[in-house]
Order: C-alpha cells, then sequence, then structure tokens
C-alpha cells in the first residue's frame, strides 16, 4: 500500500489554533521520551501491555488509526500482526512524519497515512476496517463527540470493533496534585480556550503556535455516544495501575514499575478504556 507522495506543508486555511498548535507538536516530536523514533526504527513498539490487553489479536486485520499522530503506534499495530494500517491526522507535519516513519521503518508497503479532519474523513474508507483503534489524548480536541463516535462506527465492517483507551477525564481535570487543583471541566461545558508553550513531549520547547481550545467529555458521554452510533459496549475499564500518565508527570512511579494516583491513600482511574463493536448485521449508511 503505497504511502503517498509528501504533500506541501500550508497553514491552516481557516486559521484554526488546534491545527497550527499540532503542526509546530508534530515537527517536534521524535527525539523524547515519549516519542523515542530511534528506538522505534531499531524494531521498539510503542503499544502498552493494555493496549494489547483490551484489543485482542490482530492478526491479519485491516487497522484504522484515528489522530495517529506521527504514526509510531500505527506502525506498531503492524508489528504487532495487523495485516494493513491506516493512520488519519489532521496535521498534515505529522502525517508527511509518518509516512516518512513508514518508509525508514520499511513498513510503508502495508501503511497508508491520511491528512484529514477526523470528522471528515474520505468517503472512500467507509466500512472498510475491522478494528478502529484511538488512544490517549484524543477526545479531548472534539466538540462534537457523537460525530466523533459516527466517523469511528461508519468506518468498521459489520462485526469490526472500535478500540479507545483515553485518559480518564478526572484526571484530565487535574492541573496539580498537592495541592490539589483542577483546571478542566469533567464533562463538556463548551469550548475552553488554553495558551502554553511546549508540549507533553517536549516541554521546554520555545513554540510560536500556543493557543488551543479543548473540550472535557465524560466517560458517560463517550459510552452513550458510541451507543448513539450504533455500536455495541463490549468492555467499559476504569484503569487504576497505568504504565504511562501520558506526558502529564503528576503521577510516581511506584516499586513495581507502574504508576498509581493516591488522593489521601485512596486509588482513583487514570486512563479508561472502550470497546464496542459494529453488529454484524446493523444497515449503516
Ligand atoms: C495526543 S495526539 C494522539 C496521541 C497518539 N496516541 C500518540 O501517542 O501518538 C492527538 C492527535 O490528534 C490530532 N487531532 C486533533 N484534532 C484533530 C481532528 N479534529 N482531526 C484529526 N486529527 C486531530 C492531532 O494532530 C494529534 O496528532
Amino acid at each position: 500500500m503505497p504511502s503517498g507522495p509528501a504533500e506541501p506543508v500550508p497553514d491552516p486555511p481557516d486559521g484554526d489554533p488546534n491545527r497550527l498548535w499540532w503542526d509546530e507538536r508534530a515537527a517536534l516530536h521524535g527525539q523524547d521520551a515519549i516519542y523515542d523514533r530511534a528506538g522505534f526504527l531499531a524494531g521498539a513498539s510503542t503499544l502498552t501491555r493494555l493496549d494489547a490487553e483490551i484489543t485482542g489479536d490482530v492478526n491479519g486485520l485491516d487497522l484504522l488509526h484515528l489522530q495517529c499522530h506521527t504514526g509510531m503506534d500505527t506502525l506498531s499495530w503492524l508489528r504487532a500482526g495487523a495485516a494493513q494500517v491506516t493512520g488519519v491526522d489532521f496535521s498534515a507535519v505529522a502525517v508527511a512524519a509518518a509516512r516518512t516513519l513508514a518508509e525508514e521503518s520499511g513498513l510503508a508497503g502495508r501503511a497508508r497515512f491520511v491528512a484529514a479532519d477526523v470528522l471528515a474523513v474520505p468517503a472512500e474508507l467507509r466500512g472498510r476496517f475491522d478494528l478502529c483503534y484511538a488512544s490517549r489524548g484524543v477526545v479531548g480536541w472534539i466538540a462534537d463527540i457523537e460525530a466523533w463516535m459516527r466517523t469511528a462506527a461508519t468506518m468498521l465492517r459489520p462485526g469490526g470493533r472500535l478500540v479507545l483507551i483515553e485518559m480518564h477525564p478526572l484526571f484530565v481535570m487535574v492541573d496539580s496534585l498537592d495541592p490539589l487543583r483542577l483546571g478542566f471541566p469533567y464533562a463538556n461545558d463548551g469550548p475552553r480556550h488554553f495558551s502554553a508553550s511546549g508540549s507533553y513531549a517536549a516541554p521546554d520547547a520555545a513554540t510560536q503556535h500556543n493557543d488551543t481550545v479543548e473540550y472535557g467529555h465524560s466517560v458517560g458521554e463517550v459510552v452513550t455516544a458510541a451507543a448513539t452510533a450504533g455500536l455495541h459496549v463490549e468492555h467499559l475499564g476504569e484503569h487504576l495501575e497505568v504504565e504511562t500518565d501520558v506526558g502529564r508527570g503528576l503521577l510516581p512511579r511506584d516499586a513495581d514499575g507502574l504508576l498509581r494516583w493516591r488522593v489521601t491513600g485512596e486509588l482513583l482511574p487514570v486512563l479508561y478504556s472502550l470497546r464496542a463493536r459494529r453488529p454484524a448485521a446493523a444497515a449503516q449508511s
């Protein structure tokens, strides 16, 4: 499967601050602890035990990765046994980096990367995938979670499954653990505007485009959106022990190597996981 030619990387014509933010961060990511390009090219996978546990066997599957960023997780699914992978991201810079990584890792023949908004994925991809995967830092960029779930449902073949592994909204609320300070809504109350330089993977980088618009989505909103999109929920997990806090740097690592969020000694969730299936007999357009 051809990765496609490199595309020019224009500024978003609509001036969407989130795209400007991500274009700039995608160019920075790759030489850091979160996005270890050299390690990936040496054969490492960026997927976690949780990804494997929730997703199950991917052997021979045609996989779609929504909001794939620079493609490390997408390409890691090929190393885990997927037959073909397609990554979608609205950042042309991220997509160009993913295509380069696919070429350099010798995986380009089974990988395709598409620059598109997740709510406007090209129609020719509809109904083509056995598995739609998205993870860690995706839904917070989306105003309309029902539209996001419709995209996921529409891209699946009948019987195909969605796997979403996301930061738990309770954990996303936290600005500081000690003292405990919250700076984000648990559920969607409209757009929230932020401005910060650097990124979770390159915190000290001097960046030019620092404004973002983000949205809270409660677990209830996400699961209801999946059901409304016609998906059958098979699994909902809330994870108290995780391998990474996705660059937030808030959690201490315990002696067993896992991260846990404790408040007055009690554990709180850091990630959640959703697995939902498009019914085999569903009639979707
Ligand atoms: C935190 S990253 C995803 C992380 C990914 N799991 C990884 O570790 O590489 C979020 C991605 O969502 C993409 N994104 C944000 N809003 C989007 C939208 N409306 N359509 C498509 N991609 C979007 C960004 O460009 C970025 O690459």
